[in-house]
């Protein structure tokens, strides 16, 4: 193949290729819509332990055409034939397995996985002289001992081995922006991803019973579980129940293009809260999710569920002055958007998987 005529689906001459490891997963199938909608060409490479080809089907009809791989971001060679293929301009980089309470009770697989995705992934960046990364990080990063808004210039310290891998990433990342001049890793913290696409083509698929809350109620409303149950309610907060930081993923989605916009005119290391700055509590978004789309959610109060905080909620200063971004949907609008797609494709997906 002569590799000078490298295939790409960018458009207008400006517009570079990007490269999303894990870029079938939930946000980033979200985040490649979003750059594919700004004119970038948009690269997949995802080994679908936790999505499937389907997606990018799916990211296509959301949004255009885009090149696919399936290709685990920790295999050097099989990174190295995609950019062989491709002018890769920058990666965001989402690879990673992310269910907190498997990584307390598989460590190691988390360790080895989370961490040689993005070993192997800077490895052959820097063989073919890709300089900027942006990373998918968490809020989780900020352990238990904050007070809340979390700001980015805050200690960290994790309770999970998940939490861990992700700041023992940004602590790489950190180190080889030391070493290496040219290299600008932006680093993205995020709150609490929920919804999905307006369309009803992408969302959130999580695999067996749901750990997190929005995806919880969904299955709920949809009849698929009885009931909710809501960990504790005597937490020192306006309702007991916890509070968080609901973010809009298509919101989310946007951050990361205003991150990658910022990288091309800036050097080194930055990281930025995406949030919406504001809390609701559990019962906040039982009831929010219960008017916004006309259904009852059953629940009972059961015991703190170990490791949570009462509260985590961003201070988003720094992403509204720096980046220019600021999230803009509404928990209604989050509410409504995850509902549809409960009720179409994952419904559906979730049928053909038990029809097979
Ligand atoms: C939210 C609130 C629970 C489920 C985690 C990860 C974080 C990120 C997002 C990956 C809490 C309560 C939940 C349920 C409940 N993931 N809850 N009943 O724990 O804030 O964050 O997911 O990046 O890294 O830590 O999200 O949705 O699990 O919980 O009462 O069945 O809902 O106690 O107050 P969390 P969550």
């Amino acid at each position: 193949m002569n590799i000078l005529a490298k295939q790409s689906f960018r458009k207008g001459n400006g517009a570079m290729d990007i490269l999303l490891t894990g870029g079938a997963g939930y946000i980033g199938s979200h985040t490649a819509v979003e750059l594919i909608n700004e004119g970038y060409g948009v690269i997949v490479a995802d080994n679908y332990s936790n999505s499937s080809p389907e997606v990018i089907k799916r990211i296509e009809g959301a949004a255009g055409r885009l090149a696919a791989y399936d290709v685990d971001a920790g295999n050097e060679e099989r990174l190295q034939q995609v950019f062989l293929k491709h002018q890769i301009d920058a990666v965001v980089h989402f690879a990673g397995y992310k269910a907190v309470g498997e990584s307390v009770q598989q460590p190691l697989k988390y360790y080895e996985n989370n961490l040689r995705a993005l070993i192997a992934t800077l490895k052959v960046m820097k063989d073919f002289r890709a300089n900027t990364i942006i990373f998918s990080s968490s809020a989780t990063v900020y352990g238990t001992s904050q007070a809340v808004p979390f700001d980015e210039g805050m200690d960290t310290g994790c309770t999970n081995p998940y939490g861990w891998t992700k700041l023992i990433c940004e602590q790489i990342l950190r180190d080889v922006a030391k070493a290496e001049e040219e290299f600008t890793p932006v680093i993205l913290r995020y709150f609490n991803p929920v919804g999905a696409h307006e369309s009803g083509l992408l969302g959130e698929n999580p695999k067996g019973i749901p750990n997190n809350l929005m995806p919880y109620i969904q299955q709920v409303a949809s009849g698929k579980l009885e009931k909710l149950s809501i960990f504790g309610n005597d937490y020192d907060t306006k309702d007991g129940t916890g509070i968080r930081d609901y973010i809009h993923v298509v919101d989310l989605a946007k951050g990361h293009v205003k991150a990658l916009q910022y990288a091309q005119e800036h050097r080194g290391m930055e990281v930025f809260n995406l949030g919406t700055g504001k809390g609701y509590s559990v019962m906040e978004v039982v009831e929010a999710f219960e008017q916004a789309n006309g259904v009852k959610i059953p629940y009972q109060i059961t015991a703190r569920r170990k490791g949570d905080v009462a509260e985590s909620y961003a201070d988003v200063s720094k992403a509204r002055n720096v980046l220019g971004w600021e999230a803009e949907k509404t928990l209604e609008q989050m509410c409504r958007d995850a509902w549809r797609w409960e009720n179409g494709v994952r419904s559906r997906l979730e049928n053909e998987q038990f029809a097979i």
